[in-house]
């Protein structure tokens, strides 16, 4: 098999398997076979994703929630929220979203605390930048925005500020991996239209001084959003789990904006997360509205047109099953697990945890190459997210990792990957890199990644050759 021949089949694999559609079928194809085939896919790309063998993605696991989610999904799958004429169903909904995380966020403390729903983490993070510019353009005529977070923030925060030509200053980390307050106080100038720090980071699932921070924010009238994405609907149950952490909700003065994932663990289906807002007055900087369109008069709260009512109602329908205690059960098990796995990792002398984790545990080594350590682990049927600056991997634990005895076994996997790589002669190059959501071969650079993935980007909307 020539080289290309084996690399469109790693990234194609089913195009020796089932047809490939390069236009529409001249008649429609069976029901049953279409079924037959999503089912072969889907099943084959769960079953490592069942076996609890993941980092992260995968966050209830449990396919009968599932079954129920897309139950959820099936009555409204096909209505169109922006017609709330026709579906106020939908009001209700995403109104009683907002709610349910706004009191796990205790949103109670904050002047006039609201909230939207988006698409998912990436849209709110943005979403909230866009606020930010807005507000500070009306309120304070700031034509030129600058907005600063410390550089283990999310990178849809980059992907917001290139969107919306605002000016990005990259914060420093601490020895404790957190952002460095003082380096961001000497960044604040009279442009700066808002802070943003995680709870918990990607990389490291560190939480950032969002004290700190947010008496910053309060000291310069500047919006402080608290990227609670990954980490809001697993810390906002830590009191009740007894697991102590900082605060990092609208308990916390200063703090404007908290994003919180429904579709990570708030164990709704892909396709939602909220944006919750310390003020309505911040809130109605990201709609948009049209008077005098042909078309109507128009009006959206945020980035999306038309919407489905499908995610939503899964989303609600996640929420209200699974109640508080669900919520708090599940956390448990989670914050147990990551204990374990910490205190695992700190008996292996060769590695070194990254920060205070709580529920996601990064880790590095000053004395084996961390992703030969990936590869052994790849081998032995694990994957783990690949991070750099430094060269690390963080196992993102979810309900799925939680099962008996699992942690246990990793962490004897990994002792071994450890020796294993331990025995890898200087100068071999790892088969593992640092590609998010990806892994593929290991990155010369930040450049050399850029142009890898606008390559591989061009090829998921490409039919199989
Ligand atoms: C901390 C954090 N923020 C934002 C995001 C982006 O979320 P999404 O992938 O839903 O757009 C992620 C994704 O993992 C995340 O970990």
């Amino acid at each position: 098999m020539s080289d290309a021949d084996a690399f469109f089949d790693s990234i194609y694999p089913y195009r020796k398997r089932f047809e490939t559609h390069r236009s529409l079928p001249e008649h429609g194809v069976d029901r049953a076979q279409i079924l037959e085939e999503l089912s072969t896919m889907a099943h084959e790309e769960d079953a490592k994703g069942d076996k609890g063998l993941v980092s992260g993605s995968i966050y209830h696991g449990s396919h009968d929630h599932y079954h129920f989610l897309t139950q959820a999904f099936e009555s409204f799958a096909h209505s169109n929220v922006l017609q709330r004429d026709m579906y106020p169903s939908s009001t209700k909904l995403e109104g009683e979203i907002v709610a349910m995380t706004l009191g796990m966020l205790h949103g109670e403390a904050a002047e006039d605390a609201c909230g939207v729903l988006t698409s998912g983490g990436s849209e709110s993070l943005m979403t909230a930048l866009y606020t930010y510019r807005e507000w500070a353009r009306e309120e304070k005529g700031i034509t030129e925005p600058e907005v600063i977070w410390p550089v283990t923030a999310h990178c849809a925060l980059d992907k917001g500020a290139h969107y919306f030509g605002m000016k990005v200053h990259h914060a420093p980390l601490t020895d404790d991996a957190r952002a460095d307050v003082e380096w961001i106080r000497s960044q604040i100038t009279p442009n700066t239209v808002a802070i943003v720090a995680s709870a918990g980071n990607y990389p490291h699932g560190v939480i950032d001084p969002i004290a700190e921070l947010g008496a910053l924010a309060l000291e310069h009238n500047i919006g402080f959003h608290v990227d609670g994405c990954l980490g809001g609907f697993i810390l906002g149950w830590a009191e009740d789990c007894g697991v102590s952490i900082p605060a990092f909700d609208f308990r916390v003065p200063g703090v404007t904006s908290i994003s919180a994932d429904t579709h990570k663990y708030g164990y709704g289906l892909k396709g939602t997360s909220v944006l919750c807002y310390s003020r309505k007055d911040l809130r109605k900087h990201q709609y948009f509205t049209a008077g005098g369109w042909p078309g109507g008069i128009y009006l959206s709260p945020g980035m999306a047109g038309s919407r489905s009512g499908g995610v939503i109602a899964a989303t609600w329908a996640a929420m209200v099953s699974l109640g508080k205690s669900g919520y708090v059960e599940i956390a448990q098990g989670i914050f147990d697990t990551a204990a374990k796995l910490k205190h695992g990792i700190e008996q292996i002398p060769e590695l070194k945890i990254i920060g205070d984790p709580s529920f996601l545990v990064a880790f590095t080594s000053d004395e084996v190459g961390i992703y030969h350590v990936n590869d052994a682990l790849a081998d032995r049927g694990w994957r783990m997210n690949g991070l750099q600056f430094p060269d690390a991997l963080h196992f993102c634990i979810t309900r799925p990792n939680t099962s008996p005895g699992l942690i246990e076994q990793f962490l004897v996997d990994l002792a071994e990957s450890v020796e294993v790589a331990k025995g890898i002669p200087e100068g071999q190059a790892p088969k593992s890199g640092a590609l998010y959501g990806l892994s593929g071969s290991g990155p010369e650079g930040v450049k050399a990644v850029e142009d890898l993935l606008s390559g591989a980007l061009d090829a998921f909307y490409d039919p199989a050759p």
